[in-house]
């Protein structure tokens, strides 16, 4: 066994195995497919391949959950699994921060510091909203009792993406057991280690089985199946715009609720009045974290004309400082991109912004880390970008920002919301007029004002227009997964 190999097989005790009705068993099939690490190119395990077959019994074992204890346990009982589901994450993030760093090609300080902790959050969060589940009681005409009851929806499925493998799964686990459903998650393909962790930690917690499957599998097989499952009362979805619109079709034979959390082409704004240094440093972590394969990505840099020169030589002089290397080593800042495919397509976009007309000033290739074989980009910034362009209109997801000029406050808006997209925005000012009117103009689910990519398991977060609907996070994010029931009494 190679080392990645030997840490992959230590990390994680079940092995690639699928959770269903809170055992550890092979697909159906006895099919597998390996999962690497894109900063070396080496396998790290082999996964067992969910199918229709499995997903359809982890729907049967969510089902058995929920009509027998998980569905007569109160709800401070389920609040008190999920605030040990956080404590075990908090307890073993050394561990987990080392598989999502080996399986998604980000850096070891990254997900220790933000992404696991942010993790053990949402389930904290979640422990506690479990018992603020209300219903309310109506006054309605006549000599009637009317209230209403929020209950769980039933089995829900959870469809995550590989760029963020944990959070994503915790931001969807967590809401959809404190309000009390049973789930069945799907990682994504490229990602499966953290998730299946997850499952580990939560039946060390005490979550009884069936409560929580893991059934890891391609998209177009385990997560269409889930999709189209009749015994399935919900899909929450973060992905791909096209493959939320596929499954909005997939799914509507079958009458389920959907949530989809899609791509965004988010405009980041720089007036004249604002902190040239603090925007500097925003602009290039709001695009460059995470590699850029962020939803929220700032991707298009408006810089109010008058102030391009000084901000972009700010911006160029600490681009240069930033260096993709071994994704292990805490002094990292940049790791590798997620997989090939990315590489790929990053590669494709920056030979269209070449073609289109815009004008590279850093980066435009791979960088070499090691023996060459990870799938490491430099920071990609062209600037002289057109809003019509192919790569200030498409969601990119790597690290490539696009600098567009802009004359003024208006023009500025105008730009950020000619976009098909609205998951997110920020703007950069001193003037907090000007704040607050952006944050109102700007047609996003999120706006940052002098700051960017700022998050917490109690704030709404989700999108307008192309990047989807329903919200994550907050106590929206619990509403998410209930349906209320009215009650009507006579008392005549
Ligand atoms: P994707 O949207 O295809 O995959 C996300 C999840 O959906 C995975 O778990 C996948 O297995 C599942 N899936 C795929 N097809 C499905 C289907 N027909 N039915 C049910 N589930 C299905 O994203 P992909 O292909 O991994 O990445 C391609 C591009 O999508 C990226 O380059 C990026 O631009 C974008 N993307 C955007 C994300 C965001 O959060 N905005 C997240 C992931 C990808
Ligand atoms: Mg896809």
């Amino acid at each position: 066994m190679t080392p990645d190999a030997t840490m992959a097989a230590t990390l994680l005790a079940s092995g690639g195995k699928l959770l269903i009705g809170g055992a550890w068993r092979d697909a159906a099939s006895g099919k597998t497919f390996p999962t690497l690490n894109p900063a070396t190119g080496e396998t790290l395990l082999d996964i067992a391949e969910g199918d229709a077959p499995d997903i359809d019994d982890a729907v049967r074992a969510a089902r058995a959950a929920l009509d027998g204890p998980w569905g007569a346990m109160s709800a401070a009982e389920r609040g008190k699994i999920l605030w040990k589901i956080g404590d075990l994450l908090l307890q073993h993030a050394a561990d987990a921060a080392r598989l999502e760093t080996l399986n998604g090609g980000k850096p070891i300080t990254e997900t220790t510091r933000i992404e696991v902790p942010l993790a053990a959050d949402v389930f904290h969060y979640n422990a506690g909203a479990a018992t603020k589940i209300e219903g309310s009681t109506i006054p309605v005409s006549g000599s009637y009792f009317n209230y209403t009851i929020r209950e769980p929806l039933g089995v829900v499925g959870l469809i995550v993406p590989w760029n963020f493998p944990l959070l994503m799964a915790a931001r969807k686990v967590a809401p959809a057991l404190a309000a009390g459903n049973a789930v069945v998650l799907k990682p994504a393909e490229e990602t499966p280690l953290t998730a299946l962790r997850l499952g580990e930690i939560a039946l060390e917690a005490g979550l009884p089985p069936g409560v929580l499957n893991v059934v890891p599998g391609f998209g177009p097989t385990a997560g269409a199946a889930l999709v189209a499952h009749s015994g399935v009362a919900a899909i929450a979805f973060t992905g791909e715009t096209s493959t939320g619109r596929t499954i909005m079709a997939n799914a509507a034979g079958t009458t389920k609720k959907l949530s989809l959390e899609l791509g965004g082409k988010s405009p980041n704004i720089v007036l004249d009045d604002a902190d040239i240094d603090l925007a500097a440093r925003g602009a290039l972590s709001a695009i460059f974290y995470n590699k850029g394969e962020v939803c929220t990505a700032g991707s298009r840099l408006l810089i109010q004309k008058s102030i391009r020169e000084p901000l972009i030589e700010k911006i160029l002089a600490r681009a240069a400082k930033m260096v993709p290397g071994d994704t292990l080593d805490p002094k990292t800042r940049l790791g590798a991109l997620t997989s090939q495919d990315q590489v790929a397509k990053v590669e494709r976009y920056v030979a269209l912004g070449k073609k289109e007309g815009a004008r590279l000033l850093v980066g435009g290739e791979r960088a070499t880390v090691g023996d060459g074989r990870g799938n490491f980009w430099k920071p990609t910034i062209f600037d002289g970008v057109r809003n019509d362009m192919t790569i200030a209109r498409e969601e990119i997801f790597g690290p490539v920002l696009s600098v567009i000029d802009v004359d003024d406050f208006d023009h500025a808006i105008a730009i950020a919301n000619e976009t098909t997209y609205g998951l997110a925005a920020g703007i950069w000012t001193r003037d907090i007029k000007k704040a607050h009117r952006a944050a109102r103009a700007l047609q996003a689910g999120t706006v940052w004002i002098n700051a960017y990519n700022l998050y917490d398991a109690a704030s709404p977060y989700g999108g307008y227009k192309a990047s989807g609907f329903g919200r994550e996070s907050g106590m929206a994010g619990v509403d998410a997964y209930l349906q209320t029931k009215s009650v009507w009494v006579d008392l005549s």
